[in-house]
């Protein structure tokens, strides 16, 4: 059995005044997810990791949103791995589709990070998903696909099942459009499929797949309820720390 996972990606939000205050509010949260077999945690600014990670500990997962592959050079503006764990910080969102499109971002790109991240023991969540035109073309599978197999690329079978894929439609992100459920979950088990031709179905059958794009506390039991559903990937409803914690209790 797949435990169930509910990340929160903040994006750019947050002063660290308000992400403290966030914290304080949220950390019992950790203990009620657990006790319902439900890993629960945030992706938040770099800024606000460690401050965050001193308030929650290890109620939550507290995950960053971007990493680089190497660990240390003249990169201004980057935050390397062995940063983020000197934090305690394991987990690291890679390839949202905003860093895609206003960061150029690659899958060839996101296979480094997700290499690093696995050598460092950390956990990649390895975000992939069609924009409307793609969508619309109904070349979605063909275009997620290249993303799975490029993004997973030289990742060994032992290591494949730690990392945390997160489907996620660019037309579904920030729109409230969300995918409906069956699209999600076509989705999701093609990619399972594609997990499962790559590495046996051991791994397939571990590994833990995410929707992402408009979910809110009023949706997410309608997606958590698919077979190939794993968790979610939670914008806009995980700012506010009441429908943070709405999303856990809507599942319950
Ligand atoms: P929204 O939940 O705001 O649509 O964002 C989804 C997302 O991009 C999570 O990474």
């Amino acid at each position: 059995m797949r435990r169930k996972l509910l990340l929160g990606n903040w994006k750019m939000n947050k002063t660290v005044t308000e992400a403290k205050a966030f914290a304080t509010e949220a950390k019992t949260l950790g203990r009620e997810a657990r006790a319902n077999k439900i890993d629960m945690g945030i992706c938040v600014p770099y800024v606000d990791l460690a401050p965050v990670k001193k308030i929650l500990k290890n109620s939550l997962i507290v995950g960053a949103e971007n990493c680089n592959e190497l660990d240390h050079g003249a990169y201004t503006g980057e935050i390397s791995i062995p940063m983020l764990k000197d934090l305690n910080i394991s987990w690291c969102i890679i390839g949202h589709s905003e860093r895609r499109m206003y960061y150029a971002e690659t899958s060839e790109h996101c296979n480094k990070k997700i290499l690093a991240l696995l050598e460092n023991k950390m956990t990649p969540v390895y975000c992939c998903g069609e924009s409307l035109e793609t969508y619309e073309e109904g070349k979605t599978k063909e275009f997620v696909e290249e993303q799975i197999r490029v993004g997973f690329k030289n990742v060994s079978a032992e290591d494949a099942s730690k990392v945390v894929i997160a489907y996620e439609p660019i037309w579904s992100i920030g729109t409230g459009k969300n995918a409906s459920k069956e699209i999600a979950e076509d989705v999701c088990s093609f990619i399972r499929g594609i997990i499962k031709e790559l590495y046996g179905s051991k791994v397939s059958n571990k590994i833990r797949i995410l929707y992402g794009g408009s979910v809110k506390p009023n949706n997410i039991k309608e997606y958590l309820t698919q077979d190939d559903i794993d968790g979610a990937l939670v914008g806009g409803a995980s700012l506010d720390v009441n429908s943070y914690k709405e999303l856990l209790t809507n599942l319950l």
